[in-house]
């Protein structure tokens, strides 16, 4: 009989360490898991309309099987929750439920509820504790470990935010059985991300297996949500408030992707994975424009994004904007220091590097050049 894959993954940081838990059928394990981090019968748990009415169902009869019974909050799906609007909400339910320091909520649902319930626990009563419970691959593979947690401001994304680190994360990837395609798809792009920051067999595994990953099977999942996992556990345990340039790692094609994010004013005109597959692949273009790195090393990446049903080209937004405006959105990028913007570029495949003295005014004309590829050639082929 062949052995469900699992894994267990320690997030080693001084004073708060916990536990990545991946396996199939976490899910209706959840009531025993979450058991010794919960001191009352109750318990409140956050998610969205989707989310709920694919698992809200099962999480009740699991956190009934150990004794426990949930009380929920269930928020509108898309980035626009992110917000202050259902920040209050989630504040003003979490202290309806009389939650204490030592009680946790649960974050049922991807990077959006991950994000804001992680956010609103580390204000209530001056921070309370939280489990994630990822149910999307971007999720499972990169925002619910690490502790970053933040709403969106009007003038750029994650603007506002808090470090604050779960108590413990179960990734079950059957909850991914429900994800509609284009989601997985999006939340591959950061299971590439591991590979072309600085461990080119694992983007080679991608080139191989990404495909099979992308197309629900098991243990495909597990290899991926693990690997991915283990690679953030080491970056956010050498550098937990991204102080030394090396957690700065992570936020490779995130630079260029917000900007595409903000210009299609976050909506489903481009996911969150969407944009940092796109971002990726400028940024490896904007290092082979600066000599740094091959054009066939570039086009590689996009080749291999572009089969697993990513954008790889300005093109796929039919943006009317030029590049400084995509620019000035960087500008508030929550990155910035110092009036730079430090910008991650590569070398090849798995050598990604924090460069902090590129200017703007070159990234702006990139991206012209960019745009005009994209209108040349829709003017030849109309
Ligand atoms: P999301 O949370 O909006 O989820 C995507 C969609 O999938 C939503 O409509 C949701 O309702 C639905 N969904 C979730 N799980 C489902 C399931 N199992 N079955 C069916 N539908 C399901 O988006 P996301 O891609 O998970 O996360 C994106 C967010 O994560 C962005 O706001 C981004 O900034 C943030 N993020 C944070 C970090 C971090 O370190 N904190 C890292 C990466 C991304
Ligand atoms: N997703 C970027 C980080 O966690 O640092």
């Amino acid at each position: 009989m062949a052995v469900t894959p699992s894994a267990r993954i320690s997030v080693d940081l001084a004073g708060a360490p916990y536990e990545v838990r991946i396996a199939p059928g976490l899910i209706d394990r959840l009531g025993e898991e979450i058991r010794p981090f919960a001191r009352k019968p109750r318990v409140p748990v956050v998610t969205d309309a989707q989310v709920a009415a694919h698992w809200q169902a099962r999480v009740d009869a699991a956190l009934a099987a150990a004794g426990i019974s949930a009380s929920w909050l269930v928020l509108p799906p898309g980035e626009a929750t992110k917000s202050w609007r259902f920040l209050e909400r989630v504040v003003d339910f979490l202290i309806a439920e009389d939650i204490e320091r030592r009680d946790h909520v649960i974050a049922l649902g991807g990077g959006v509820i991950g994000d804001l319930t992680g956010f609103a626990a580390s204000m209530v009563k001056r921070g309370c504790g939280f489990i994630q419970v990822p149910t999307t691959l971007l999720a499972q593979v990169d925002s619910s470990v690490g502790g970053k947690t933040a709403i969106n401001a009007a003038a750029g994304k994650n603007l506002v935010g808090a470090f604050h680190q779960p108590a413990l994360v179960l990734a079950d990837p059957v909850t991914l059985d429900t994800l509609p395609l284009r989601e997985t798809r999006a939340g591959y792009a950061e299971v590439v991300k591991y590979g072309l920051i600085d461990d080119a067999a694992f983007f080679a595994w991608c080139e191989a297996n990404g495909a099979r990953l992308i197309a629900g099977d098991a243990e495909a999942r597990v290899t991926a949500i693990a690997h991915s996992v283990a690679a953030k556990a080491r970056i956010v345990a050498a550098d937990e408030k991204e102080l030394t340039g090396v957690r700065a790692l992570l936020n490779l094609g995130h630079t260029f992707g917000h900007a595409l994010e903000a210009e299609t004013g976050f909506s489903d005109r481009l996911l969150h994975g969407e944009g940092v597959a796109l971002g990726m692949v400028l940024a490896a273009r904007f290092s082979v424009r600066l000599g740094l790195m091959q054009g066939q090393d570039a086009e590689r990446v996009a080749a291999h994004l572009r089969s697993a049903g990513l954008p790889v080209s300005l093109a796929a937004l039919g943006l009317a904007c030029n590049g400084q405006r995509l620019a000035d959105h960087m500008l508030h990028d929550k990155k910035m220091d110092a009036g730079t913007l430090p910008f991650l570029l590569l070398r090849g495949i798995g050598q990604t590097f924090l460069a902090k003295d590129v200017d703007l005014a070159d990234v702006a004309a990139f991206l012209d050049d960019e745009l005009a590829s994209w209108s040349q050639a829709r003017n030849a082929h109309p």
